[in-house]
């Protein structure tokens, strides 16, 4: 980076970097920050379930695996009858799989029985010997009759391919609980005075560089009453999001130790929710999602991708676009799209997303639910959404438009001109709206 696009990067409470109130403060919807509207897909690929939060498979060095040709994803799913609101209460992991990144089949759910009374998100990891291990977060104690709300970080092993017949993924998988909160870097469920307690979404990271295996999760900094953090101010210490950190010391997918989180937002954020890496020309960008509701009194901020960029994966995080956001949703849909997953593709970055409450404007997600429960059905997508497309320069970044619903391209696929390139060629005239004409290639 340069030291004119290297930006300010600031400590955190407990964290080498932090995401401080007068960057968050900076946070404003630009041409190269808004996403297209997304309008449903003319078919839904997997109608019988809703589905939310996926993650690909991929392999060590973080490239997206292709096994025999096959694309594969996991996402939280849950039958597509269920209000959509109640999804979290049940879901469940389900494997797709595509042998042309755009058509997509259900392979079932993963487990037979897992940890914890639902799964929440993860990520999972092609191995060079061909096994796969699937990281999630156990949510809620199994054995209660109650819906509860702790999180364990988990590791599922013994899970193999086999493409003779067409696709299928097998165990027999065992179950390790690999991290739970350490009530020092980690705040328990317990010590939580928030609106929402973290300690989830472990996602695998190899770093190229160093060769060093990393676990990265969302989780809460511990901020104990009478802390002078925020000012002594109460109200927002409680907005104590963080990106956490595990190490395997030996490189094994299943043995893990807490480090310091790399990055948290005290003061300004509650959830840093589905951290993830990806490293280009050296440096490693870190990318979390969040949500309106989740910054502190006094921030505006969306549901969007946000962004930091360091030289070393422990570094000293810089946010993108001076304020940290990267990707958002438009004023007139706001919440069309959530849990963004960034990955390279040649000179971009892609990010894919799945499709949200669309044709819906209201000034929060809480007024869906008091929307009659046919309409929280209509206007629920439920799939996965377009893939954006990002230009990404030291610590500045750009939409520059978007791939079909579930276009996941393959391995050197060649992507078509954005309208941006046929613009500037002057093959197509300048509307200067190039992002609202549709969410469609
Ligand atoms: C983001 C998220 C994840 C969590 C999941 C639960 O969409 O909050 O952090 O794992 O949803 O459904």
């Amino acid at each position: 980076m340069t030291d004119e696009t290297r930006g300010e990067s600031r400590p955190g409470t407990r964290a080498r970097a932090g995401w401080t109130r007068e960057q968050a403060r900076r946070i404003e919807r630009t041409d190269d920050t808004v996403a297209p509207i997304v309008y449903p897909p003319a078919t839904d690929q997997v109608p019988e379930v809703h589905i939310w939060d996926t993650w690909f498979l991929r392999e060590r060095d973080g490239t997206l695996a292709s096994v025999d040709g096959y694309r594969v994803c996991f996402s939280l799913t849950a039958p597509s009858d269920l209000l959509p609101g109640k999804r979290h209460d049940v879901a469940t992991i389900r494997c797709f799989y595509s042998e042309d990144g755009r058509t997509w089949h259900n392979a079932g759910p993963v487990f037979e029985a897992a940890l914890g009374q639902r799964q929440w998100a993860g990520s999972a990891l092609y191995d060079d010997d061909g096994s796969v291990y699937l990281y999630y977060t156990a949510a809620g104690e199994e054995g209660s009759e109650d819906l509860t709300y702790t999180q364990r970080i988990v590791g599922a092993s013994g899970g193999r391919i086999d493409t003779d017949d067409g696709f299928d993924l097998s165990g027999p998988w065992t179950h390790h609980e690999l991290l739970t909160p350490d009530g020092d870097r980690y705040e328990r469920e317990e010590q939580s005075r928030g609106m929402i307690y973290t300690f989830r979404d472990p996602w695998f990271f190899e770093d190229p560089a160093t060769g060093e295996t990393w676990l990265l999760f969302e989780a809460n900094t511990p901020v104990p009453e009478g802390s002078d953090a925020c000012g002594g101010d109460a109200a927002l210490q409680e907005f104590n999001g963080s990106v956490g950190l595990a190490r395997s010391p030996t490189g094994d997918p299943l043995e893990w130790e807490l480090e310091d989180p790399l990055l948290d937002a005290v003061g300004v954020n509650q959830e840093l929710e589905r951290p993830h890496v990806v490293y280009r020309d050296g440096l490693y960008y870190l990318f979390v999602s969040s949500h309106l509701h989740t910054f502190a009194p006094g921030l505006d901020g969306f549901d969007a991708l946000y962004g930091f960029v360091a030289e070393e994966l422990r570094g000293e995080y810089v946010p993108l676009n001076d304020s940290g956001l990267v990707a958002t949703n438009p004023a007139n849909a706001p919440f069309q799209s959530y849990s963004w997953m960034a990955f390279p593709h040649g000179e971009e970055v892609l990010v894919q997303s799945f499709f949200n409450y669309y044709d819906f404007d209201g000034e929060t997600l809480d007024e869906i639910a008091h929307l009659p429960e046919s309409e929280q059905m209509r206007r629920f997508g439920g799939s996965l959404g377009p893939t954006l497309r990002l230009d990404v320069e030291g610590s500045r970044t750009r939409i520059l438009g978007a791939l079909g619903h579930w276009h996941i391209p393959l391995d050197g696929e060649e992507l078509p001109p954005t309208d941006r390139e046929l613009i500037r060629r002057g093959n197509r005239a300048d509307t200067g709206s190039y992002g609202a004409r549709t969410g469609t290639e």
